[in-house]
């Protein structure tokens, strides 16, 4: 059935016979549209070295970005080709839409991953993109109508440039400009499959009270290095000017817009965003140990996580392939370790059982899929919302040859994907995803002191 639906989109656009959506245009199932209404050819929109005269910084900053690299990032190149092959072509113009959008509306998608694509198409989500929206339709799989050319649109009423005219676009501050893209839904049967946006606006940071409300640009544009800009660590104001011939301003808002990828961005050279996201994961989320308890001859405890630092549920985006889980440990008077959970393997996989906060996709059979467009349901979802916590129960059994006091750790650990699937979407010799440490807690526990163990197995 999906697949019919498409073959009516892909053969039909336009033409109001796109089951499933609203709005099916020329570029459907990516709800993208144009001013001119038609194709509007790649050079209509400049590249960022155009920019990179007087935006020196700002230029800088985007290159090194999973924007800039929206579209070479082999991760999802890989991705974007099984869905291609799975459905006969029929998911290229939706998935490029938001990794290439200037190739889609310049037809240079399909096929996906064009060779001949021009520079500004390449640049994935550039300056070009963003910066002649003119006006959007709502969120989500991207309702965007772009109008390329002498006009660019930004923050500021007041802006002047001697290169290119301004025009002042109030949507560019709101967090609705994210929303066009950081809301993703199956096109056809409506299945949400990464709701960043939603799960920001149905959240705590959403106030009408500037003194509470911090937007995806409070977090993601104002991030400098050292200063990772999350709920737990607001970075403040970066003064200074957003173009070379232009005014001082108290706050630039900063382009590096860093989330917890530190795996795909390196994947295409080396970039400052790779440190970038180990110190917004650091900045993240918050865990404590509680109420460890003997009894009955076995030890437990439970793990709380806080997520004190991200706007959105933690992980949020792809979290079916996002990896976050808690490792623990016990060590004995002695310090040697007696017990460990969540560790990695020597293949780098995680152990049955490790505790994941993630969601779980199931395919029409019912049966687990991270392939989003076999996606019919969500078998499982456990992910933290802003400014919540949840729990991880542990229970071991408890070895009465254990020195006492006992130190109990946990470590919460994320990375981008699996080693495995790695290699399945990049080959053999694919770098494995590098694991960051975003909090730890540990507490000293003598279960002598507390509730009975089974006798015998005290020393
Ligand atoms: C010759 C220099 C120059 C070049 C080249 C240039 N700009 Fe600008 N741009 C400026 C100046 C100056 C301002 C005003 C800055 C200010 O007021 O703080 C500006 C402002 C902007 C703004 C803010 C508009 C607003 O209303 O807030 C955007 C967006 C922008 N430029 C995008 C671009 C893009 C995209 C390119 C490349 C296609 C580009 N510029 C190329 C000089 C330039
Ligand atoms: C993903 C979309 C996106 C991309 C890509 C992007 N920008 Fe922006 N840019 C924004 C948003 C949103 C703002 C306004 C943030 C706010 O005011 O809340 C902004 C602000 C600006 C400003 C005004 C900054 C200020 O604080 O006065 C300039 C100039 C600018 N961008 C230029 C560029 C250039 C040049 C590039 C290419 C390297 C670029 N942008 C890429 C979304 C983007
Ligand atoms: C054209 C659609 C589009 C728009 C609009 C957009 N993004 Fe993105 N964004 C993407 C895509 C696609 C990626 C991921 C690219 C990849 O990983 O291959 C991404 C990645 C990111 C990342 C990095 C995620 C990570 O895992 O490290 C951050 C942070 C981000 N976007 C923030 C923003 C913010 C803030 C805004 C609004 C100012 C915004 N984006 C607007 C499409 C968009
Ligand atoms: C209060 C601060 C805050 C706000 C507001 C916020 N974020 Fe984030 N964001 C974070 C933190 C911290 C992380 C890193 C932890 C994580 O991956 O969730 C993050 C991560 C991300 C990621 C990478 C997710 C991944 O692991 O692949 C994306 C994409 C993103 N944010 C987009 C957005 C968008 C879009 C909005 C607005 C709708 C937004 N953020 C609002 C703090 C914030
Ligand atoms: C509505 C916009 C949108 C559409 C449509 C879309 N994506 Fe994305 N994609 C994003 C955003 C935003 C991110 C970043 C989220 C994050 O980092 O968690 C992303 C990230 C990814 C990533 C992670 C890349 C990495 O290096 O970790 C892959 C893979 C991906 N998308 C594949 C696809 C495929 C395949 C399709 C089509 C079936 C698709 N996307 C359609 C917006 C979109």
């Amino acid at each position: 059935l999906a697949s019919t639906a498409f073959v009516v989109c892909a053969v039909a656009p336009g033409l109001g016979w796109c089951a499933g959506q609203d709005d099916p245009g020329l570029f459907a199932p990516s709800r993208l549209a144009t001013a001119t209404g038609g194709v509007i050819h790649p050079t209509w929109f400049a590249a960022s070295g155009v920019c990179a005269g007087c935006h020196t910084e700002i230029v800088r900053q985007w290159s090194g970005s999973m924007h800039a690299r929206a579209h070479p990032d082999p991760i999802y190149l890989a991705l974007s080709r099984q869905a291609s092959v799975a459905t006969g072509g029929l998911t290229d113009r939706f998935c490029a839409g938001c990794h290439t959008p200037v190739g889609v509306v310049g037809a240079e998608v399909p096929p996906v991953g064009n060779p001949l694509m021009s520079r500004s198409g390449i640049e994935g989500v550039g300056c070009d993109f963003c910066h002649v929206v003119d006006r959007s339709t709502g969120t989500g799989n991207l309702p965007a109508v772009l109008d390329p050319g002498s006009v660019k649109r930004g923050p500021r009423a007041d802006a002047v440039s001697p290169f290119h005219q301004t025009a002042h676009l109030p949507l560019a501050t709101q967090a609705e400009f994210c929303g066009m893209c950081h809301d993703v839904s199956h096109p056809i049967n409506r299945l949400p499959i990464e709701q960043t946006y939603t799960e920001w606006k149905n959240g705590p940071y959403n106030t009408d009270d500037p003194k509470t409300r911090m937007l995806c640009q409070d977090c993601h544009m104002r991030q400098q290095p050292g200063k990772p800009a999350t709920g737990l660590k607001p970075a403040g104001r970066s003064p200074g000017k957003a173009a070379a011939m232009g005014p001082r301003r108290e706050h630039v808002f900063s382009h590096w817009f860093v989330g917890g990828n530190a795996a795909s961005a390196a994947l295409l050279g080396p970039t400052p965003q790779a440190d970038m996201a180990r110190e917004r994961l650091a900045a993240a989320a918050t865990m404590e140990i509680l109420s460890p308890e003997a009894a009955g001859g076995r030890l437990r405890w439970t793990v709380r996580v806080h997520n004190t630092g991200a706007g959105h549920f933690l992980p949020t985006g792809l979290t079916e392939l996002r990896q976050m889980w808690v490792e623990t440990e016990i060590a004995d008077a002695s310090g040697t370790i007696v017990h460990r959970s969540g560790n990695p393997g020597p293949d780098g996989e995680l152990p049955p059982g490790t505790h994941l906060f993630t969601t779980v996709l199931g395919d029409a059979g019912g049966k687990p899929t991270h392939r989003v467009w076999e996606a019919t349901s969500v078998l499982k979802d456990r992910r933290i919302p802003p400014l919540a916590h949840d729990d991880a129960l542990f229970e071991v059994p408890l070895d009465g040859r254990w020195k006492k006091p006992l130190r109990l750790a946990a470590r919460l650990r994320y990375r981008s994907y699996s080693p495995a699937l790695a290699v399945e979407l990049i080959g053999e010799g694919a770098v494995a995803p590098p694991i960051i440490d975003m909090a730890g807690a540990e507490i000293d526990y003598d279960p002598r002191q507390t509730a009975p163990a089974t006798p015998g197995r005290e020393d």
